[in-house]
């Protein structure tokens, strides 16, 4: 059997420019210690929040090349191992992101990990620990993780259930952040400077958001989050009327529930009606 490899180039996967993101707390210099160390993080919170903004920022300030997988339930640990594919001039061996990243030495950020089944997120655990290696058990090879391979995993503590959550053996191999929606102020800032809004419109946004986050689990599985209010304002700033730029981005997607949706435009139209 021939067995051909792919080759990857590390500067792919390396941001070049600078992220915007606005510190909210002091995560950055908590996740470089955490870097320095190679511990695997776990970053936790509700969705829209700033979590895989965040992973970028920090990948761009590291240097480190950044390789993102979108969890889903039908991901099977050949999606992020490899695999071997057959074609015309014989048999050729397909890395995975995560064999990539831990080859490369790139931060291996796996998006909603609780998505994906456990018996597929066991694979990560000998990456993990003290062994760092990972072995491609269909191929033969064990490999040994690039010194600058960190893995970091994102996790919404809202979504939980019994059925889908991470086992402890796999949770404890991490440290955690928490993160949140940004505070007032700071999501102010954001909202305006990542859609071009004045800083009176976003202040009405973040504090329709404000209402609207007091209904979760009163009615709502989840608040408004940072990035509907920077679709609201990327939608005003077009030109599209506030009342209904709010609407398609802050009470539709939201929640099917006829009252629901009559109290959250009642707080739209407090502030633009
Ligand atoms: N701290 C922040 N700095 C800059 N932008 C932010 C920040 N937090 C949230 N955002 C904005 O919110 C959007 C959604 O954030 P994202 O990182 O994709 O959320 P998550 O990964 O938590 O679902 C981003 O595209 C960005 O516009
Ligand atoms: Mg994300």
């Amino acid at each position: 059997m021939s067995i051909t490899e792919n080759i990857v180039d590390a500067n792919q996967y390396i941001i070049n420019d600078e992220p915007y993101y606005e510190p909210v707390d002091q995560e950055i210099a908590l996740y470089e210690s955490a870097y320095a160390v190679r511990m695997p993080m776990m970053i936790k919170g509700p969705t829209g929040c700033g979590k895989s903004r965040f992973v970028e920022y920090m990948a761009w300030k590291l240097g480190k090349p950044l390789i993102t997988v979108a969890c889903n339930e039908d991901m099977t640990a050949s999606d992020l191992v490899g695999r071997f594919l057959l074609d015309k001039d014989g048999t050729k061996w397909q890395d995975g992101p995560l064999t990539t990243a831990a080859r490369i030495g790139a931060i291996c950020y796996l998006d909603e990990i609780v998505e994906a089944r456990q018996d597929t997120t066991v694979v990560i655990h000998p990456l993990t620990d003290h062994r760092r290696s990972l072995p491609l058990d269909k191929k033969g090879e064990l490999i040994q993780a690039h010194p600058d391979f960190q893995l970091v995993i994102s996790y919404n503590p809202g979504y939980q259930s019994l059925m889908k959550d991470l086992k402890q053996s796999t949770k404890q191999r991490f440290g955690g952040m928490d993160f949140d929606y940004p505070k007032e102020k700071i999501e102010v800032s954001i909202v305006a400077k990542e859609s071009g809004v004045d800083v009176e419109t976003a202040e009405k946004l973040v504090q329709i958001a404000h209402r609207a986050r007091n209904l979760k689990g009163h009615g709502l599985d989840e608040g408004i989050s940072t990035r509907l209010l920077v679709y609201s304002g990327q939608l005003i700033a077009k030109g599209v009327s506030p009342l209904a730029a709010c609407s398609m981005t802050m009470v539709t997607p939201l929640t099917d529930d006829p009252d629901m949706r009559d109290t959250l435009n009642a707080a739209v139209e407090t502030f633009f009606g």
